[in-house]
């Protein structure tokens, strides 16, 4: 089958996923449809496997999956900063796919086999703040300049990644993208605050894959609220500022537990990206924020039975986790998922706040698990990750706030 026939194949309605064998190779293609607006979607190979039916995998496929990742983040609605850095990548990839091999290659190569668990727009991400650091002020280099030409920063970079691929390639093989929000505690906050005031319950938080850890200690502050609640406005609903008392607030990230240099390294390059990085630092200056006792510690997400063991230690309640999962597979996710709802005690809840569509289009899908069940509520869609915007009711919104909060 060749590749158009694949394109077209994949074109029909309703495809999302083929199967085939040719010859020696047998292939997988996963392909998600993530529709932008009523009209327009796109069509995003998260995975496509070679496999020689001799055993081992071809990466040229990763290849295509990682270049067709680049296509759809460059076309994506939002041009927060990243849109520019995307295309040049992608340039520089098609060069090297011309010439046989390359820094880029030699990279993504590696990666495929000592991270395969990486989802492929998480890896496309991580290789765009790998790459972003090489540059020191992205203001000061032509890569990021909008009047150069695309063939010239392409030629830039193939300069900077020959001298420097080793540095790229050590911190895709060892980092993951800890962009921290200052404004995504909005939503666990309001959820928790209802739910915990609705059960008259104590919080013990825990959260999972916590970046700057700013998160545990923003909920309930009433300086934080009042600053961003107003830019998140929620369908049919004005949440309103509720005190609840916190017993514990825990944050977890896996080991090594990133420095302030590379949460910055994670901003995009744009004064857009600047100003959500001020907030960062406004946030963790507020005297509520300060003044909130947090403990954090070390903990791989990847091995669900020290999950368990983490909530039932110290006896959490609550749950969150904001922009982690989508940085791995759906198996790794629904393990994760599975974990912690296993471990809740009643009243608990999990707040699960994930990239819609794998970053691929705007937002975050709000999903709720409830203690025992691995199956989520579907609680909404924020418009936008950085919850500047609306939040959209999901299937079980009504529902959810009639019984819970
Ligand atoms: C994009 S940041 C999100 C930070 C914060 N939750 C927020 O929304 O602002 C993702 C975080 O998840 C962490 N993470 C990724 N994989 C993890 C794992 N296997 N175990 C624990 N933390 C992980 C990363 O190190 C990073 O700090």
């Amino acid at each position: 089958m060749s590749a158009d026939q694949i394109d077209a194949w994949r074109a029909s309605p309703g495809t999302d996923s083929c199967r085939f064998i040719v010859g020696k190779t047998k292939a997988f293609w996963l392909y998600r449809r993530t529709w932008v607006d009523s009209r327009r979607y796109v069509s995003v190979r998260l995975h496509c496997k070679l496999f020689s039916l001799r055993g081992g995998s071809l990466p040229v496929a990763t290849f295509a999956a990682v270049r067709s990742a680049l296509d759809a983040l460059r076309l994506h609605p939002q041009n927060h900063g990243w849109l520019g850095l995307y295309e040049v990548l992608e340039s520089r990839f098609a060069a090297e796919a011309a010439e046989g091999d390359g820094p880029l290659h030699r990279i993504i190569r590696e990666c495929d086999e000592k991270r395969p668990n990486l989802s492929t727009s998480h890896l496309v991400t991580l290789l765009c703040i790998a790459v972003k650091g090489l540059y020191g002020d992205w203001r000061e280099s032509p890569v990021f300049d909008g009047r150069v030409s695309l063939a010239e920063k392409s030629d830039l970079l193939a300069t900077t990644l020959t001298k420097d691929e080793k540095v790229v390639k050590d911190q895709v093989l060892t980092r993951q993208n800890s962009f921290s929000s200052a404004r995504r505690f909005l939503v666990p906050q309001v959820l928790i605050s209802y739910f915990a005031r609705r059960h008259d319950m104590p919080v013990r938080l825990a959260d999972l894959g916590t970046g700057a850890g700013l998160m545990p200690r923003q909920l309930g502050s009433r300086t934080n609220f009042d600053r961003f609640a107003p830019d998140l406005t929620w369908d049919g609903w004005k949440p309103e500022f509720v005190d609840v008392p916190y017993e514990l607030r825990w944050g977890v990230d896996r080991p090594p537990v990133e420095d302030r240099s590379w949460i910055r390294q994670c901003y995009g390059p744009s004064g857009y990206y600047d100003e959500r990085y001020a907030e960062l630092d406004w946030a963790f200056d507020q005297p509520d924020v300060k003044a909130a006792a947090m403990t954090s510690s070390a903990l791989d997400l990847l091995e669900p039975d020290s999950i368990t063991e983490f909530i039932g230690a110290h006896e959490f309640n609550v749950v969150t986790c904001s922009f982690v999962l989508y940085q791995y597979s759906e198996d790794d996710r629904r393990a994760v998922a599975k974990a912690v709802a296993n471990a809740l005690p009643e009243p608990g809840l999990f707040v699960s706040f994930e990239p819609a569509g794998d970053l691929y289009t705007p937002g975050g899908s709000i999903r709720i698990y409830l203690p025992g069940n691995p199956m989520p509520v579907e609680f909404g869609q924020a418009s936008d990750g950085h919850c500047m915007g609306h939040v959209h009711a999901g299937r079980d919104y009504d529902d959810f706030r009639d019984r819970y909060l």
